[in-house]
């Protein structure tokens, strides 16, 4: 496993990858933006790194896009730009290409080496570390997708300066989850921030990188620990992918669909793990402090139903959810009946 060495931080980040990138001395070099991070990156890439003879492909940003069509227009533009064995791909942006071009990257040519230089907090301390790749497939979320560990992770929290707000609270929503499962410490001062801006967080980028990193470290493929990473993702994952695919709803970012998710399993973890109401209160509060509250009606909560059946973590019939005993203590494969998930709505609804 790569893990352990493969993440480095800030400028001297950037100029590691560009000699490590000369000494490999591949025979052509791409890098994947998407029309934001085209627009506010790119340049900054080039001048940091110094790299020159970059070919350039861009995708239309946004989650809509994460799909299979994205890949072959991609497939088509490396081979055409002469692509080969020995080429490599950088993926520049947020969690949506280091995702996508991370699968692609890994299928053409039975795979090439790709580098993620994550631009958004939440593919910072989430998404471009531990391997995970792929694309959304019909209704559902990182439906198809292959486990391949980056060569190197580049995480430089100066690009946070041109995020969007509600993008950077989006990956304070995964800090947040690092601390549920992982660290209550961690919790508790994350709970203290009275700001949400990139210099705020930009000190805790590490904390969250090592909490992800250590999980996966152990268990790279999901076969048990690493699922606690699904806490909040359960319920989260389905109400994205309602949300995504109803235009006449308010889209919400993944985020904010986990933030939801994790409120919402914290009912469950008093029903079914011996969570304390106290605890589980505080982390609706917590989340209630920085994310707006969304609507959700019992025709909706019918559909994320619905959607919850075709979750990947799912065997045979039976929802299965990691849970918290206490905050900073998971609990994996919890079966968990429809009458709580409603339940578990309810408690969300009743926020005040
Ligand atoms: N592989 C994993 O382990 C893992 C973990 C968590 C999330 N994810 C995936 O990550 C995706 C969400 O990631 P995301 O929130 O980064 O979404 P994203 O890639 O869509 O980025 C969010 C928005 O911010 C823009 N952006 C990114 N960097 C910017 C910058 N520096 N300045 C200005 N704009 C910038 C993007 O163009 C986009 O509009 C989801 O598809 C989710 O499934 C994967
Ligand atoms: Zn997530």
């Amino acid at each position: 496993m790569k893990t352990q060495h493969s993440i480095h931080y800030g400028k001297e980040g950037l100029l590691t990858l560009a000699s490590h990138i000369k000494m490999r001395g591949y025979s052509s070099l791409f890098v994947l933006t998407d029309t934001h991070t085209a627009h506010h990156c790119f340049d900054r890439f080039v001048n940091e790194t110094g790299l020159t003879s970059l070919n350039v492909l861009t995708m239309t940003a946004g989650e809509e896009h994460k799909n299979i069509k994205t890949c072959e227009t991609l497939w088509h533009e490396l081979s055409s730009l002469g692509a080969d064995r020995n080429s490599a791909l950088i993926n520049l942006g947020g969690g949506v290409v280091t995702d996508l071009g991370g699968f692609v990257a890994c299928t053409f040519k039975r795979g090439i080496d790709f580098y993620n230089v994550p631009t958004s907090l939440l593919a910072m301390v989430d998404a471009s570390v531990g391997g995970k790749t792929g694309i959304d497939f019909g209704p559902l979320k990182n439906q198809i997708g292959i486990i391949q560990e980056p060569v190197k992770v580049i995480i430089d929290s100066h690009w946070l300066q041109t995020l969007p707000y509600v993008e950077l609270r989006s990956g304070f929503s995964e800090m947040l989850k690092h601390g549920l499962i992982a660290d209550k410490a961690y919790w508790n001062t994350l709970q203290s921030l009275t700001t949400l801006s990139p210099n705020a967080l930009a000190p805790y980028i590490e904390r969250s990188v090592e909490l992800k990193k250590d999980v996966v470290l152990e268990d790279p493929t999901e076969k048990h620990l690493r699922k606690i990473l699904n806490y909040g993702h359960t319920l989260g994952h389905a109400i994205e992918s309602y949300y995504l695919h109803h235009p006449s709803q308010k889209r919400l970012l993944h985020g904010e669909a986990i933030a939801i998710g994790m409120i919402t399993e914290a009912y469950l973890s008093v029903a079914y793990c011996g969570m304390s109401k106290k605890e589980a209160q505080e982390i609706k509060q917590a989340f209630d402090r920085w994310f707006p509250k969304i609507e959700i009606s019992s025709g909706d909560e019918n559909e994320i139903f619905a959607l919850l059946r075709h979750d990947k973590k799912n065997k045979g019939q039976a929802i299965r959810f990691v849970l918290l005993h206490q905050i900073g203590q998971p609990k994996i494969d919890i079966e968990v009946t429809s009458e709580h998930i409603s339940e578990a709505f309810q408690f969300y609804a009743d926020l005040s």
